[in-house]
């Protein structure tokens, strides 16, 4: 197993972000706005967006776990580090590396929604929509992606690959739907 092709270059990585950012910016709000980053995964990609977003942006980075040291969702999402941000009254953007069941989003968004956000919006770099088991709205979107597990640009392989400038799909058999299911 290695890394297999490239599916994103950097140049074409910092092209994008940097149009998500002017999009997100567009589309308001006007004043301060507060970036939730869903560790560790969206680590890279939240500090390229922060240079782009400018204005009164402030970051805040809470944790979610659901993959173990494999390619496997574990189907449960753990969140720590909610405690520590106080978001009644702001605007926040969630901003994670790849929806794909769609569990850590849903259950960050809800995580959020509970603290009285004035708005909350999503983002997400990569979205891999075939495989979403949970119905989440995303406001902003970099690329869609095939079913394949990918790794470079913070997104990572049981620990592996986030230093990667590019992103690339993983060399290895996609897990079989049974053992989806059972994960
Ligand atoms: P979901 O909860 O199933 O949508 O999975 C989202 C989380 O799992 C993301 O925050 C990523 O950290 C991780 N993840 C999902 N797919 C991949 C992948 O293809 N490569 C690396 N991480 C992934
Ligand atoms: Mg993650």
């Amino acid at each position: 197993m290695g890394v297999g092709r490239v599916l994103f270059t950097a140049d074409q990585i910092a092209r994008r972000v940097a149009e998500l950012a002017a999009e997100i910016r567009r589309n308001g709000p006007d004043g301060p706005l507060t970036v939730i980053g869903i560790l560790h995964g969206a680590a890279v990609f939240v500090n390229d967006l922060l240079k782009h977003l400018g204005g009164e942006t402030s970051a805040e980075f809470i944790e979610a776990s659901s993959y173990g040291a494999g390619t496997v969702s574990s189907g449960r999402v753990t969140l720590k580090g909610c405690g520590r941000v106080d978001l009644a009254g702001r605007d926040v953007l969630i901003v994670d590396d790849i929806a794909d069941t769609g569990r850590t989003l849903a259950a960050v968004r809800q995580a959020v929604g509970a603290m009285g956000p004035r708005s909350v919006r999503t983002c997400v770099l990569l979205d891999k929509p075939s495989r979403r088991q949970i119905g989440v709205a995303i406001d902003y979107r970099g690329f869609q992606v095939p079913d394949a597990f990918i790794v470079g640009y913070g997104l990572d392989y049981a620990g592996r690959c986030r230093d990667l400038p590019h992103i690339a799909r993983l060399d290895e058999p996609t897990p079989s739907p049974r053992e989806r299911s059972n994960s």
